[in-house]
């Protein structure tokens, strides 16, 4: 008789092995099996009745394993089996030799391997002659660390740095992975040795998303791919600075984001007289005023707030980026890169339908380009595609390179903006002291018939120091998109081969005790010095953009844009709870992360 508690871990762990591949077949992504793990790898508690339960025992795995390992099966019933305490269920001595077997193959197994299927990152190419490599948790076999990281990676990963330090090693299946925290050392790798930390990982879902035509994915880093990010940024800078269309915009970029932003309000008035009591949920309206921004930018045109086809698209986005975080098994075991997987068809199916608008997009610029009348990026795009065989230098770039660009804006240039929106106004409703202070700034420097512009952010030290207290608070990019070292290097004593993964943990830097005093406080006024001014030298040590030659491009835009949306806002509204509705800052890990539901009432302030 072998105690039941003791035995499921891998009882589990043989279900595992044999269902995993069903599990993959069947849709799951990783934050599912994330979750089966937890339910087989914890051991049952026990209830006030005296009953076991399961942490999460409704999941498949946790009740294959219990059907096999109780002999008589009881009755399972909502995710409580009625066993009492010392009940052992008895197991025939095929079993425990099966699961002792098991073990020790994959225990042999990982060992041995070195670059098979599931290996192609693996601990032997570190050279460990001279100098080590990182720490990091003993890995188990085939799927390395994957069960310490759990669902909230970001938070998982910060705990882990308090162990082993600021450079720390992880095995992610078979993918290993450097995770970088601390401000000074994240500096040191992004900017002093910025070109070893520059590449990105051939991950199978960003070749899947981009197809190899993509600046922000592309693994390659070198010439080409530093053209094509100078590209990106021309594109970008000249239409946001170009003359604009009509009167008292400075230029394209504050004329279309103060439009959109008047707009905005206007129909959250509308929305709020319609409403009672309730209040309304301020998300669609967001979505969609922020995504007319880039998609006046990049297509000369904006969509109504009701267009389906729009909003499909921003969904569409969406949901690719929360595929994206949630991790895709062929990333971490190579070998399901030769099966067909549900979930990675999901995300070509999006990507296929956001790529067939910005083909329809591109095709009618094209049936209407006009060289001497430059709408848009994707007419500037267009023209350097014509011009290119005359430039020695955009020669480098395929036409499919080049018209990506406006893929790689469009992708990057809304979701973050609207999450830091989405989190601004949470954090606005839940201290109201702090929307006084920032509404006593407007009144003060734009006043009553002023409508916000970008000019007067500067003057307004406390407003721009809320936003960067919700980026930091929030962090709600917690990592940037993985980086990738482009040749050996030693970092810090420890040696990183070429092509190792890296993952640099924003969300540490921004609640690192040590830079921070009080990291959990919500607290603008951290960032003013004593005469009341913004404090460069420590909004500078804010992490969402990241640093380096893989810094953000949009960092500058992003922060008038939600400059002119806050202060635009809160100038004609007073922005409130609705009673009783309780409000939670906790969230879920993702590439962008966004604040729970939430709904607000209005008044008018004027
Ligand atoms: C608050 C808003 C934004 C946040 C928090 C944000 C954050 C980030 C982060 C963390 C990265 C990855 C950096 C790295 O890998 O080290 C990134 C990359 C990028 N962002 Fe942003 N971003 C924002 C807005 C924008 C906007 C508005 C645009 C363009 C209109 C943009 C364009 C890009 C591009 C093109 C890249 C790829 C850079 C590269 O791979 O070299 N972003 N952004």
């Amino acid at each position: 008789m072998v105690s039941l508690s003791y035995c499921m871990p891998f009882l589990s762990f043989l279900c595992f092995l044999i269902f995993f591949p069903c599990l993959i077949f069947t849709g799951h992504s990783m934050r599912h099996i994330f979750f089966y793990f937890n339910g087989i790898c914890f051991p049952p508690f026990k209830d006030k009745n005296g009953f076991f339960c399961f942490v999460s025992s409704l999941s498949p795995f946790s009740l294959l394993s219990l059907s096999i390992s109780t002999c008589n099966m009881r009755p399972l019933l909502f995710g409580i089996l009625p066993i009492k305490e010392n009940s052992c269920g008895s197991l025939s001595s095929v079993t425990v030799a099966l699961c002792l077997l098991t073990l020790l193959l994959m225990v042999i197994w990982g060992r041995k391997s070195k670059r098979s299927f599931f290996h192609f990152h693996h601990d032997s190419q570190l050279d460990h002659t001279k100098y080590p490599p990182p720490p990091g948790p003993k890995p188990w076999p085939l799927v390395g660390n994957l069960l310490q990281v759990g669902e909230q990676i970001h938070l998982s990963l910060t705990g882990l740095r308090l162990q082993y330090g600021d450079i720390f090693k992880l095995r992610l299946g078979s993918l290993t992975v450097v995770v970088l925290s601390g401000y000074n050392t994240i500096r040191q790798a992004l900017v002093r040795h910025g070109e070893a930390f520059a590449g990105r990982p051939n991950l199978f879902i960003f070749s899947a998303i981009a197809n190899g035509t993509s600046m922000t994915f592309n693994e390659n880093y070198g010439p080409v791919w530093l053209l094509h990010k100078k590209l990106c940024k021309n594109a970008l800078r000249s239409f946001s600075q170009a003359e604009p269309r009509g009167f008292g915009a400075t230029c394209l970029l504050e004329e279309h984001i103060c439009a959109e932003a008047a707009g905005m309000v206007q129909v959250i008035r509308e929305k709020a007289a319609k409403e009672d009591m309730e209040g309304i949920d301020p998300a669609t309206t967001l979505v969609t005023s922020v995504a007319n921004v880039v998609c006046a930018l990049c297509f000369g045109k904006r969509y109504d707030y009701s267009d389906k086809e729009f909003l499909t698209i921003v969904d569409v986005n969406n949901e690719v980026l929360k595929l994206f975080a949630a991790g895709n098994l062929a990333d971490f075991f190579p070998v399901f890169r030769y099966f067909p997987s549900p979930s990675l068809r999901k995300i070509v199916q999006y990507v296929r339908r956001m790529n067939r608008f910005m083909e329809r997009n591109i095709e009618e610029h094209i049936d209407t380009f006009d060289k001497n009348r430059i709408r848009d990026i994707t007419d500037a795009l267009i023209a350097l595609c014509e011009e290119r065989e005359e430039s020695k230098d955009t020669s480098m770039l395929s036409n499919d390179q080049i018209i990506h660009t406006v893929i790689d804006i469009f992708g990057a240039g809304f979701d973050t903006i609207i999450a830091g929106l989405q989190w601004s106004l949470l954090y606005l409703i839940k201290f109201p002291d702090i929307q006084d202070k920032i509404q006593q700034e407007i009144d003060e420097h734009i006043g009553k018939p002023q409508l916000p512009r970008f000019s007067n952010k500067a003057k307004m030290p406390f407003t721009e120091a809320f936003i960067y207290e919700v980026f930091r608070h929030a962090s709600y990019v917690p990592f940037t998109i993985p980086h990738c070292t482009t040749r050996d290097i030693t970092f810090n004593g420890y040696f990183i081969p070429k092509d190792t993964c890296v993952f640099i943990n924003q969300y540490q830097v921004n609640h690192d005790i040590d830079l921070w005093g009080d990291p959990e406080k919500f607290r603008p006024q951290r960032f003013l010095n004593p005469c009341g001014l913004l404090n460069k030298e420590l909004t500078e040590k804010v992490q969402i953009f990241g640093m380096g030659k893989r810094r953000c491009l949009g960092d500058e835009f992003a922060r008038l844009e939600m400059f002119v949306f806050l202060t635009t806002l809160l100038h004609g509204l007073r922005i409130e709870n609705v009673p009783g509705q309780e409000l939670d800052l906790s969230t879920d890990f993702g590439l962008t992360m966004k604040p729970r539901p939430y709904r607000i009432t209005i008044s008018q302030r004027f």
